[in-house]
């Protein structure tokens, strides 16, 4: 059903979440065109939990920040909600990633002058919540993530497994359809690869639509579908 905060963003929950269709991208280095996606055809519904496997330097970094709208695609097409992507300017894309893209990256990208509160509530300041609003939200979501305790400590003061965990209640901070992880467990001990991986199978049954890059066979088992990338293409999917 598509919501308000749909509407605003013309993002219509009816479509499939995500088609892409023959799409490409490439990378020009001096005189030498690298071809790092190529003929990407690829179909997510609302709901799946996807993982994408492949070797080092196969592209699935790049096909992440194709889907997140973090770069462009060389050619091809790709909607997202329904709508071309290629036909929107660049306010239109960060607006549809701020309020419906949530990000989870392997180095947890937190800022390091904030405590896990103020990180949480980042990508709140953007969204019109009030001061106490954003605060109360990001409380509930770091208590969600087993955070209750560490409110006032920085990244610093936390264990590898810890920030991940606030980086997940960041990513959920503006209540996104779609979370994107970058080898979420990959920095991790696999005691906390395992709490962060239960947290995202929590996520998915709660309806969110999960898109993983992993080399961890766990998540691969997990999830629903698996998408494998040799040297740009797709080889298998599930
Ligand atoms: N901004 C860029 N400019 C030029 N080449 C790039 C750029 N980003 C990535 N590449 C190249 O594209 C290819 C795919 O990179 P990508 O980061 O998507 O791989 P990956 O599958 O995520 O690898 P890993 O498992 O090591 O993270 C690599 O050969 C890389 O060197
Ligand atoms: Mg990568």
């Amino acid at each position: 059903m598509t919501g308000d905060k749909d509407r605003a963003i013309g993002f219509d929950t009816d479509s499939p979440i995500l088609v892409m269709d023959r799409l490409c991208k490439n990378y020009e280095l001096g005189t030498v065109e690298l071809k790092v996606l190529r003929d990407i055809e690829l179909t997510i519904n609302e709901g799946d939990y996807v993982a994408i496997m492949g070797p080092s330097g196969s592209g699935k970094s790049t096909l992440l920040n194709m889907i997140g709208c973090l770069d462009r695609p060389t050619s091809g097409d790709y909607w997202l909600g329904g709508q071309n992507v290629a036909l929107l300017d660049d306010d239109q894309l960060s607006m549809i990633r701020g309020a419906r893209i949530g990000f989870i990256f392997q180095s947890f990208n937190l800022i390091n002058q904030l405590n896990v509160v103020e990180n949480i509530e980042v990508p709140m300041y953007y969204q019109g919540y009030s001061e106490s609003e954003s605060a109360e939200r990001a409380i509930e979501l770091a208590t969600m993530v087993g955070l209750e305790e560490r409110l006032d400590h920085r990244p610093s003061e936390l264990s590898g497994g810890q920030q991940q965990r606030v980086a997940i209640a960041r990513a959920l901070a503006n209540d996104p359809l779609i979370i994107l992880a970058d080898e979420p467990t990959g920095n991790l001990d696999s005691e906390s690869g395992a709490e962060i991986l239960k947290i995202l199978v929590d996520l998915h049954k709660r309806g969110k639509t999960l898109i993983v890059v992993t080399h961890d066979e766990g998540i691969a088992e997990n999830a629903g579908r698996v998408v494998e990338i040799f040297d740009g293409r797709i080889k298998r999917q599930s």
